[in-house]
This record gives structure tokens, C-alpha cells and sequence, in this order.
């Protein structure tokens, strides 16, 4: 049986690559720069198939030149670089990988509520460069428990941190589209958004990249903040005003930030975020484990299979 024509804007896990290539003829984009657009526009010529990644815009323009396609998944559950609109105006399935992840970035955006709070970079920096002579000038941490934690955001991954938040002793209250029907069972309360700006201790945000979250924290935003606050993104870079986050740190308008996600990503070493002594930025690794990157890159293949023989995918943003 004939082989259907898939492209790969990176390589994906070797078992679920193995999966795929059993039933596709692979064009595979092997560089760590992302694919030139005029040799995706090229590949996809003929492909059937597209298995997509965060860093390539799939909008009109590009399924316009697309004729064979049958389907787009990619191992992510944001899909903000998928023009949806356009894929289902031309019928093309797009399969993203919700659910897999769910704890695992709850775990990084704890991690970074818990690192920063008790300044865990700091102190390893301390120790290594040979200043721990002494307990007189050690790096001071803030306690959680008591304290009030407000997550924007409040899906699976906002849940999933509530309980760890829970388990700490922080109370809760969160900011989301709609209240959830389960908040009680979480121990959270409902609040509006500039309620949760100014009661929170930490905020966490866990919102997905659109139209009305882009920019939904800059200056006006941080200035409701409480000084003592702790910022923590883990959702979409975009979601926050850079130059009016690094004004809030630099004058001392909140405490401290600690980020997942940039905006630009990858941030470039010379960028003034990075010379501040109030935040703490990991390069984007909320589901970035070995177990769950493999579980992403296998539903992203069963996706990818059931869209190309013309089945359901399993997990469709529009179906
Ligand atoms: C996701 O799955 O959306 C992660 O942020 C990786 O891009």
C-alpha cells in the first residue's frame, strides 16, 4: 500500500517517529532553527499530512498551498501558531495533546512559585561562587503557607496546581472566563480579575495565548499588584507586557517574577530581563520531561494516523 507524504517541522520521539514512518514517506526538518518558510511551502506541496511545531505559523497563506492536506497535529497542547479558523474553513483537522501534560507543568509552575520564593537560584549561585563563609549574608526566602495564591487561568493545569497549593497551605482564589462548577471541592474562590490582582501574594498564570489575553499583564496591571507580589508565568509569553514587567521589577513595583515562557522566545542573553536580580526564567520547559514529551509526541502520532485515514483524531480542536 502506497505511503502517505507527511512533513515534520522537527524530529519527534524516536518511538512515535517509528510509528509514523511505518505508514508515511517522512520529509523531516533536522536543523534547531526553525524550517525557511519558502521549503515548507515547498514540501507541503504534496504532503498529506503536516506534523507541526510552535515556532511555524500554519495560516491561510500556507494551507493555500497545501492541496493534499488532510490533517495538522502537533505535540503541544497551545496552538496559538494555528490559524483554526482557516483549517476548518478547508476542512483539515487540527489535533493538539491536552491532558498529557497536566501534571507535569503543574509541577514546573510550582516549582517556580517554590524556587523562587525561597530564592532557590540564588542560593545555589552562593554557594558555587564560594561566598558561604557565613550564615550573615545568606539569600532570604518568604514563607507560602498563609499566604494567598491567585491563578488566571483555572483549566486542568490551574486545578492541578491548586491541589499542590493546597497541600502547602496557601489559600486560593483564581480568575478564569467562567467560574468552575467544582471550585469548592478545590478550595478556591471565585474572584474578578482586578480583586485577584490586588490580593494575591503569588500569582500564577496559566491562560492560553488569544486575542484578549495577549498583553493581558502590563503596566496598569502590575501598578494593582501588592509590592510584596510574586509574578509567575507559565502560560504564553505574550500574555505579559516585557518592558512594563522588567519596570515593575526595576522600580520594585512588585517583588519578584519567575517565568517558563518569554516573550521573545528564546530570549537573547543581552536582554535587560536577564539583568535583573528579582527574577528567575526557565526556557520553556512546562511539560519538558522524558515521560510526558513521549506521551505528547505519541497522541500527536495517533492524530496524525486517524487524520490521514480520514478517522477522527482522538484529540481535535475543531471538529
Ligand atoms: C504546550 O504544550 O503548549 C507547551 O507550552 C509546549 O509548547
Amino acid at each position: 500500500m502506497a505511503k502517505y507524504k507527511v512533513v515534520l517541522t522537527k524530529e519527534t520521539w524516536p518511538a512515535a517517529m517509528e510509528r509514523i514512518e511505518q505508514h508515511c514517506e517522512v520529509k523531516v526538518w533536522k536543523e534547531a532553527e526553525p524550517i525557511p518558510r519558502t521549503l515548507l511551502l515547498e514540501w507541503l506541496k504534496d504532503a498529506e499530512g503536516l506534523f507541526s511545531t510552535g515556532d511555524v505559523k500554519v495560516d491561510e497563506d500556507l494551507l493555500a498551498n497545501a492541496h493534499q492536506l488532510r490533517v495538522v497535529a502537533q505535540s503541544s497542547v497551545g496552538y496559538d501558531n494555528i490559524d483554526i479558523d482557516a483549517c476548518t474553513r478547508r476542512g483539515i483537522p487540527f489535533g493538539n495533546t491536552p491532558g498529557v501534560l497536566v501534571e507535569t507543568t503543574a509541577d514546573l509552575a510550582f516549582a517556580l512559585l517554590l524556587g523562587a520564593a525561597r530564592r532557590i537560584h540564588e542560593c545555589w549561585d552562593f554557594v558555587k561562587s564560594g561566598k558561604w563563609e557565613s550564615t550573615n549574608n545568606i539569600p532570604f526566602g518568604v514563607d507560602l503557607y498563609g499566604k494567598t495564591l491567585g491563578i488566571v487561568g483555572m483549566g486542568d493545569i490551574g486545578c492541578a496546581v491548586a491541589r499542590r497549593a493546597k497541600a502547602c497551605g496557601l489559600n486560593i482564589i483564581y480568575y478564569n472566563r467562567t467560574r468552575r462548577m467544582d471550585d469548592q471541592l478545590l478550595e478556591a474562590r471565585y474572584v474578578d480579575f482586578r480583586d485577584l490582582l490586588q490580593e494575591s501574594d503569588f500569582i500564577i498564570t496559566l491562560v492560553p495565548l488569544s486575542n484578549q489575553s495577549r498583553g493581558m499583564f502590563g503596566a496598569k496591571e502590575f501598578a494593582q499588584m501588592k509590592p510584596s507580589a510574586y509574578f509567575i508565568n507559565a502560560a504564553r509569553g505574550s500574555i505579559v507586557n516585557t518592558e512594563a514587567l522588567y519596570e515593575a521589577l526595576k522600580s520594585k513595583q512588585i517583588a519578584y517574577a519567575a517565568l517558563d515562557v518569554t516573550d521573545p522566545e528564546p530570549l537573547a542573553g543581552d536582554n535587560p530581563l536577564l539583568s535583573l536580580p528579582n527574577i528567575l526564567i526557565t526556557p520553556h520547559i512546562g511539560s519538558a520531561t522524558y515521560e510526558t514529551r513521549n506521551r505528547m509526541a505519541h497522541l500527536a502520532a495517533d492524530n496524525l494516523l486517524a487524520g490521514l485515514g480520514r478517522q477522527a483524531l482522538p484529540t481535535c480542536v475543531n471538529p
